[in-house]
């Protein structure tokens, strides 16, 4: 097939995207595709083969076959480029509009998730009747957060309430929308999901920050963490993560790839942190690497969600609208 690399974008995460991109355009040619890259620029310019890209629906979008948009964040995996793409009717890896955008915030995953019962850490939205009070009642640390960002950006962990609004300050120059979440004690647990219906999850793999927490420094930096493969968890903890991870995957309604993060508690309760539909993508990346330690190689992985992409590109055309 001939795919649409599309990398770079608009948010605070460009760098990471360039470097995923980069990845998968050689995992694509090593599975015998054919690569047609798109950057994303900062200033939200697309270009392609030298020259800035038809972005008019109907055009045919450099006659890709399917596109693989590889960014994270805002105006990445957020839904936004998922409509456009959408509006070009070109199939496309990852989730749609809609589960990238649920997926993205913060608060409405965890407000669906808590309608399911699905354990997780108690957490506030900063602004709604009485949430002073309420956080007063979450105990310390607190994490305040940005609702709809990543790669730890925004994050603050505040030891003593005196020190929230600062941190409430800080997360609102990158979002209005902010919460605030009790502290989980545990392990940092993650676990890749690769399908559309009825996924296929991997290993569980224990994250191991080299810093208090898993901070932009710890997750990029280099030697800023480790990664254990399998985690060193009991197999009623392993089982419980692979459980809620495809369980989290369709209630979101995800589709080709997501990576959702758990902390494994002491008494061994796990809980969800939250799930990610563009996780950091090379080839040494935490999801490639969970799913590699199962035996998928990274251009066999690139090649199934081209696939993934194509079929579900199908399924949904195949509705009455
Ligand atoms: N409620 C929490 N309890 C303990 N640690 C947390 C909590 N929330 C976040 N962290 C720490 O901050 C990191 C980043 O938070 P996360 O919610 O995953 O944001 P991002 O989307 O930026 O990855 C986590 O990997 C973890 O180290
Ligand atoms: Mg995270």
């Amino acid at each position: 097939m001939r795919v649409a690399v599309l990398s770079g974008g608009r948010s605070s995460e460009h760098e990471v995207s360039v470097n995923s991109g980069a990845s998968v355009i050689r995992g694509l040619e090593q599975a015998g595709h054919e690569v047609v890259e798109v950057r994303i620029g900062r200033d939200g310019g697309w270009m392609a083969e030298g020259a800035a890209v038809d972005l008019a629906p109907g055009a045919g979008l450099l006659g890709a076959d399917v596109a693989f948009p590889v960014l994270h964040g805002a105006f990445g995996e957020d839904g936004s480029l998922q409509g456009l793409l959408e509006m070009l009717d070109l199939p496309y890896v990852g989730s749609d509009v809609l589960s990238s955008a649920t997926c993205m915030d913060k608060l409405t995953l965890k407000r669906l998730l808590a309608g399911q019962g699905i354990p997780q850490v108690d957490f506030v939205a900063v602004g709604e009747a009485g949430w002073r009070e309420r956080c007063a009642e979450l105990g310390t640390p607190l994490w305040v957060k940005p609702s709809r960002m990543g790669s730890s950006v925004g994050i603050t962990r505040v030891e003593d309430l005196s020190a929230l609004d600062a941190a409430v300050e800080t997360a609102l120059r990158h979002d209005p929308r902010v919460i605030v979440e009790a502290s989980a004690h545990g392990r940092e647990i993650e676990c890749s999901v690769l399908g559309n219906e009825d996924p296929e999850t991997s290993m569980p793999g224990e994250i191991m920050a080299h810093a208090e927490w898993y901070d932009y420094e710890a997750k990029y930096g280099e030697g800023g963490m480790d990664l254990a493969v399998p985690a060193p968890i009991s197999e009623i903890e392993t089982a419980r993560v692979r459980e809620l991870a495809a369980q989290v995957f369709t209630l979101a309604g995800c589709a080709g790839l997501a990576r959702c993060d758990f902390f494994v508690e002491p008494d061994g309760t796990v809980l969800v942190n939250e799930i990610n539909t563009m996780p950091g993508f090379t080839d040494t990346s935490v999801y490639a690497k969970l799913l590699e330690a199962g035996g998928l190689s990274y251009p066999d992985l690139c090649d199934r969600l081209v696939g993934l992409a194509v079929e579900r590109h199908a399924r949904a055309r195949s509705y009455e609208f």
